[in-house]
């Protein structure tokens, strides 16, 4: 088969996160629909390259050298992109994963529909905060998720329904797959403005404590059992570190902010360093959160994580 309509060669992956940082993909598609999505699939298959998919590219470090695989960015401006409520039971919701998470936050809440408010100011998509549990520290968006529809690399369509869909903190079995709509059981229904006020106030503590304006990828490392990665980098004298223009925040230790032109390379070594000052401290030994792309080497001492998708 020839190239698809929505596949195109060597593109730059930076813009597509919110660090700024990243080489080119081989092969980047953007399918607007699922007859698009099949196309770029059974390319994938002919050119035997990998799929990797990119949500909001907002837990992701890339490699500034260029990634091997059709990296899949499910377009927002077709079905990927649809949000809807029930019509019979105002609490279930259809939501394309292409969807900005903080559209269905702010949809939901506004009418009067409790359950995602408390992840008002997260970035990234639907997609990508399902398939990373993204959250508080202690309650992620998996609790109201019903069912996924995903694609197996051979174009198949399934269901998986609860009972199938395993969540953890910032994990679960979606991760990896191509998903591109979730059915949510949202929570409550409550006067609109209760729900946008909680929701108003969740963004306002999130901007209070996080660097929100200045390119990152979110929380750097997992916070420990029992424990917080952010108080422990803090505590272990982190803050301010810097190589190059990657920077421990001031703001939140436990987030490398791009003050301009950090590489893939930069944080990475950064973060090492950071891991190895609060393993020195404390004794603990801080694990990623973030998800690598790219070859082992560009990571440092994170190179044989789980994490590291190549
Ligand atoms: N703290 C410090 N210094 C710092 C940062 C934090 O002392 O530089 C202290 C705070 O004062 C507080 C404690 O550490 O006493 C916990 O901090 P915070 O409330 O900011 O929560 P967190 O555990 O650091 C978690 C999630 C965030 C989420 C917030 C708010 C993880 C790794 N982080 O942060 O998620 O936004 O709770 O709910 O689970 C992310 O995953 O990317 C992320 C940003």
């Amino acid at each position: 088969m020839g190239i698809p309509a929505c596949v195109r060669p060597s593109v730059p992956l930076a813009p597509y996160t919110t660090f700024g940082i990243g080489g080119p993909a081989k092969w980047l598609a953007e399918p607007v629909d699922t007859a698009g999505l099949l196309d770029s699939l059974a390319f994938a298959a002919e050119q035997d390259a990998r799929v990797l998919m990119l949500g909001g590219g907002s837990n992701l470090l890339i490699s500034d050298e260029q990634i091997d695989a059709l990296v899949l960015h499910l377009s927002p401006k077709g079905e990927f992109g649809r949000i809807q409520q029930d019509e019979s039971n105002p609490l279930v919701w259809t939501i394309g994963a292409a969807v900005p998470l903080q559209q269905a936050v702010g949809e939901t809440a506004r009418h009067g529909i409790a359950g995602l408010e408390h992840l008002a100011g997260i970035p990234g998509t639907i997609g990508g905060a399902i398939a990373m549990n993204c959250g508080t520290a202690d309650q992620g968006i998996g609790s109201v998720v019903e069912q996924a529809r995903v694609f197996s690399l051979h174009g198949e369509s399934v269901i998986m329904s609860r009972d199938q869909l395993v969540f953890g903190y910032r994990r679960s079995n979606i991760r990896g797959m191509v998903a591109t709509e979730f059915i949510l059981t949202l929570t409550g229904e409550e006067a609109p403005n209760v729900v946008v006020s909680r929701m108003r106030d969740q963004r306002e503590r999130k901007r209070a404590s996080q660097p929100m304006t200045i390119p990152s990828c979110g929380c750097i490392f997992k916070n420990p059992p029992g424990d917080s990665a952010g108080a422990l980098i803090d505590a272990s004298g982190c803050k301010g570190m810097r190589i190059n223009d990657a920077e421990v925040s001031s703001i939140h230790a436990n987030f490398i902010v791009n003050q301009g032109h950090a590489t893939c390379r930069d944080v990475a070594a950064l973060a090492c360093q950071v891991r190895d000052a609060v393993t020195a401290e404390t004794g603990i030994v801080l694990e990623p959160e973030v998800v690598f792309w790219g070859p082992p080497d560009e990571f440092g001492c994170f190179g044989d994580h789980k994490n590291v998708d190549n």
